[in-house]
């Protein structure tokens, strides 16, 4: 008996030791953590159960049948975060650079039915060279397999990757079709084609980091949600993401006990917005005023900077945040923070994370780039993203809310279930001076008629009062009392139910 144990033990021992100490020192020397390694920082202490351990692959072309490595180059598995399940994959570099090969594919697709069967996140850790060269079209198949069910889990579990080295290939695209993607700075790059296939393809000459690191995609693609210094401090960002969410589609958004007084009066709010209406603020002091304990996820912090999203709690509710940032663009919406913003909604509607929503946007970028970039079809999806979600949804004017963009963002007529304004709001087509240029176009030529017109048009809409008075927004509330107003607000909502007329699925302009 005792030399089966044994036997048991040496083919663990092999395992976990993957692609070999030399591979193993030339991973922590690239300041890369292992893939077990990363697994245990993710998941609470001594809780992962793996699965598949012993799993090989059936290659016998080109000499693969003398290479077997026990795991196939990637570790899978369950576990808790701060004791909720979670499903991981984790990629091995050292073996076979992480690569998919067949049967790698059959062991994540196990953790993905997993995952959707008994509902609760799925988390991939990225660091490998794609399709197994030597598989063939068996890795692609494989590829294949493991896209189709991150498509039937999106909007079931959440689905979050964390890119942590080279991601080339096949497994840029599954990344793509999840919830969330992370960067670690400086090990990590993602790209459908590398520097080598690039340079013969198109003769240019490109580094791995400028065409797939963490500048391209948190910066300026907006592939990734985020970029960390290092594996350990991504892995606990994570862990702390998944703190905010519900672990599917039918868990309700988690109530965690809340140490900040609900009624939590906040005085500095009160002068927030400047006299100047031209002055910017940072919508960012509202937010974290505001929200329990300032403890705000941001995701896409370093994109689309004029517009916020990111996860918080009221009273230990959690919600996701949309605001319009004043101190970038002056809060525009362009097509960046329409695309941005609108999967925001989505993820958040698709999984009953109410939504709170903070407005004070100037409009629509104007001009040749935005139209010719599509901005009618990008902005139309955040129109369609707020209009469709039947969550609830708080809004708070602060400032500007002029033209569609009053319309968009979450406005009351599109289902918004509780619309207050601060009494700093303006509600109007348009900003003054435009406004009056085109409806007083005869008096262009004498600036005192204008201003004068221009003045009672400010009198007349730069106010949240008319737009009270017509309904269209529910009450306007003194900024101090924000907190306490939308936990009331979001209490009143907890039953709300909502439900959209059948449909196979929408039809979002995508
Ligand atoms: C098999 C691979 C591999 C692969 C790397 N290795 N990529 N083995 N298939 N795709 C192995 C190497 O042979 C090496 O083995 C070890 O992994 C480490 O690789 P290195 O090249 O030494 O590491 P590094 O210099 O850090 O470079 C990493 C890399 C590079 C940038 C990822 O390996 C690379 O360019 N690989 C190929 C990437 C690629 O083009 N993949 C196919 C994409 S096409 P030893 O034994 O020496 O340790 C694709 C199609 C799918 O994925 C489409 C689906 C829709």
């Amino acid at each position: 008996m005792q030399h089966i144990l044994e036997e048991l033990e040496r083919r663990r021992a092999l395992a976990r030791a993957g692609g070999g100490e030399r591979r193993i020192a030339s991973q922590h020397a690239k300041g890369k953590l292992t893939a077990r390694e990363r697994i245990d920082l993710l998941l609470d202490e001594g809780s992962f159960e793996e699965f598949d351990m012993f799993v090989e692959h059936r290659s016998h072309d080109f000499g693969m049948e003398a290479q077997r490595v026990p795991g196939d180059g990637v570790v899978t598995g369950w576990g808790t975060i701060n004791g909720r399940l979670t499903y991981v994959f984790s990629k091995d570099f050292t073996v076979f650079g992480g690569s998919l090969s067949k049967a790698h594919a059959e062991k994540i697709v196990k953790v993905q039915e997993m995952a959707m069967r008994n509902g609760a996140p799925i988390i991939g850790l990225f660091d490998a060279g794609g399709a197994r060269i030597q598989e063939g079209v068996d890795s692609l198949a494989g590829y294949a397999d493991i896209f189709l069910q991150n498509v039937l889990a999106s909007g079931v579990v959440p689905q979050i990757s964390v890119i942590m080295g080279p991601c080339a290939g096949g497994d840029v695209y599954s990344p793509a079709i999840t919830d969330f993607i992370f960067m670690v700075k400086d090990t990590a790059y993602m790209y459908v084609t590398g520097p080598d296939v690039v340079k013969t393809v198109i003769n240019e000459d490109v580094s791995h980091e400028e065409l797939g690191g963490y500048r391209v995609h948190a910066l300026k693609s907006g592939v990734s949600d985020g970029a960390f210094d290092n594996d350990l401090e991504a892995l606990t960002q994570v862990r702390r993401l998944i703190d905010f969410l519900p672990l599917n589609n039918r868990d309700p958004a988690p109530v965690r006990e809340s140490f900040d007084d609900p009624d939590r009066n906040e005085h500095s709010l009160d002068t927030l917005v400047p006299a100047n209406p031209n002055k910017p603020y940072d919508m960012k002091e509202l937010i974290l005023k505001v929200v329990d304990e300032a403890d705000f996820f941001e995701i896409s912090a370093d994109y689309a900077k004029n517009i916020i999203c990111g996860f918080a709690r009221m009273d230990g509710q959690s919600v996701g945040i949309v605001a319009n940032q004043p101190q970038v663009l002056a809060g525009v919406l362009d097509i960046d923070a329409s695309r941005k913003a609108a999967r925001f909604v989505r993820f958040c509607d698709a999984f009953g994370i109410p939504l709170l929503t903070f407005v004070d946007v100037p409009g629509f970028m104007p001009g040749t780039k935005q139209e010719q970039g599509g901005l009618i079809k990008h902005g139309a999806k955040l129109l369609f993203a707020f209009a469709e979600a039947t969550v609830p949804k708080v809004t708070l004017i602060t400032r500007k809310a002029y033209g569609g963009a009053f319309d968009v963002m979450s406005s009351k007529n599109i289902r918004g279930d509780l619309n207050y304004a601060w009494p700093t709001a303006e509600i109007a087509v348009m900003g003054p001076k435009q406004a009056v240029e085109i409806i007083f176009r005869a008096d262009i030529g004498d600036p005192t008629r204008l201003a004068a017109r221009e003045a009672e048009y400010k009198a007349h809409f730069a106010n949240p009062f008319v737009a009270a008075s017509h309904g269209y927004i529910d009450d306007v509330i003194m900024p101090h009392g924000t907190r306490r107003r939308i936990i009331r607000a979001l209490a009143s909502l907890k039953s709300k139910t909502l439900s959209n007329p059948w449909k196979k699925h929408d039809n979002i302009p995508l």
